[in-house]
């Protein structure tokens, strides 16, 4: 009897052991999933170029995942009011899923975000044409924009883990003039903030206007729409459109329209008396190029709010109009509006629209914008 509880004993003592080391090992591993700073994998190759998905993790365990793949934002997760985590900005699961085209999801927009009338400008007395790849006119850069290259990827992990991105656009590449050295950095801070900085440089005059192309999605699941989100948008005016989304130059009041975001409003309660829904630039209460909060975005689901900030003159809002389902996110397939944009940027076909803010950089210049999102709970 003394021999078997002692062997008892001894039995119990080894499974302490064993277990002890196993939650050890389980210790081990899970902060160090959540560990503060940059990991990357690889993530398969294009155009000869190795692809990575870096993942930036702040103290909070929060997770940013980019790609050098077209500076594309794959993932931006946190916690929601009851604790679980997911990601509140679009991503599909592989770089063979982002070599199919998809509708821009988080990437990187260069040379030109948005669209440029015609596909062509004059500039300096000479007159540019670019790839009409969108009807006829020119979208996001032409037919292989910034999100459709690989970009040179660096890693800061001190006290705000970055990944900076370079990339240079030759002389003539989709038709724009100048060689221009871009660099491009995304911080993810500690409170939650996204923080994308822009820089560009020039050897020819040439338009330039950066931006990211992220959908979100408060709620963390795409199988909801963003109808029931609200909206504020600091924009007393916006820019008209024509048939095929270019500005019509004119620079209308929102008093009184569907585009009225100043005070905070659903952004499904007016969006069938837009044709085709929202996909406008919203001209900012701003009189300076400071970095200032020009929206916020909410969703009661989730208890998930966004705060936009920028030094740009304008902010595109598109409520995915063109989503059809023909991509998915984790198998759920991503349906007409389940997810918004919002694009910091200069106004489209500003080129062509001499009233507009200028968007040409010259030599000697330097190209520098700033964007932060910033998520809270309610
Ligand atoms: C931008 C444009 C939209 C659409 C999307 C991508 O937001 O304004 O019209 O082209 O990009 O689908």
């Amino acid at each position: 009897m003394k021999q078997l509880a002692c062997n008892f004993l001894f039995v119990n003592i080894i499974l302490l052991i064993v277990s002890c080391s196993n939650n050890n090992h389980a210790a081990t591993n899970s902060p160090a999933i959540n560990k503060k700073g940059i990991t990357k994998i690889n993530w398969g190759n294009t155009d000869g170029k190795d692809v990575f998905l870096y993942t930036l993790t702040n103290a909070k365990g929060d997770e940013l995942k980019i790609s050098n793949y077209g500076g594309t934002i794959n993932a931006w997760s946190m916690p929601d009011r009851k604790g679980n985590k997911s990601s509140v900005i679009i991503g599909l699961d592989s770089l063979k899923n982002y070599l199919q085209n998809p509708p821009y999801f988080g990437a990187l927009i260069g040379r030109y975000g948005n669209r440029i009338g015609g596909a062509k400008f004059s500039l300096d007395g000479k007159e540019y044409h670019l790839a009409a790849n969108n009807g006829k006119n020119s979208l996001h850069g032409g037919l292989k924009g910034f999100d459709k290259v690989v970009w040179d990827a660096s890693i800061i992990n001190d006290s705000t883990p970055a990944l900076i991105l370079n990339y240079t656009s030759k002389d003539g590449e989709e038709g724009y003039p100048g060689n221009l050295k871009v660099a491009v950095k995304y911080s993810l801070s500690d409170d939650d903030e996204l923080i994308i900085e822009y820089n560009a440089e020039t050897d020819k005059a040439t338009p330039v206007n950066l931006t990211n192309h992220s959908y979100f999605n408060l709620t963390g699941d795409v199988g909801n729409t963003i109808l029931d989100h609200i909206l504020m948008i600091k924009a007393s005016f916006y820019t008209p459109v024509d048939s095929t989304l270019i500005p019509t130059g004119e620079i209308k009041s929102v008093t009184g329209t569907p585009f009225d975001f100043t005070k905070p409003k659903r952004t499904g309660s007016d969006i069938n008396n837009v044709k085709g829904g929202y996909d406008h630039n919203f001209v900012l209460n701003k009189k300076d190029s400071s970095l200032q909060i020009v929206a916020t975005l909410s969703d009661s689901l989730s208890g998930r709010k966004m705060e936009v900030f920028t030094t740009e003159p304008g902010l595109q809002f598109y409520t995915g109009n063109f989503l059809d389902g023909k991509f998915g996110v984790t198998g759920k397939p991503l349906k007409f509006r389940t997810a918004l944009c919002l694009e910091t940027q200069h106004f489209p076909d500003s080129p062509n629209k001499p009233k507009f803010p200028s968007t040409i950089l010259k030599p000697g210049e330097k190209y520098h914008t700033v964007t932060k999102y910033k998520i809270s709970l309610l």
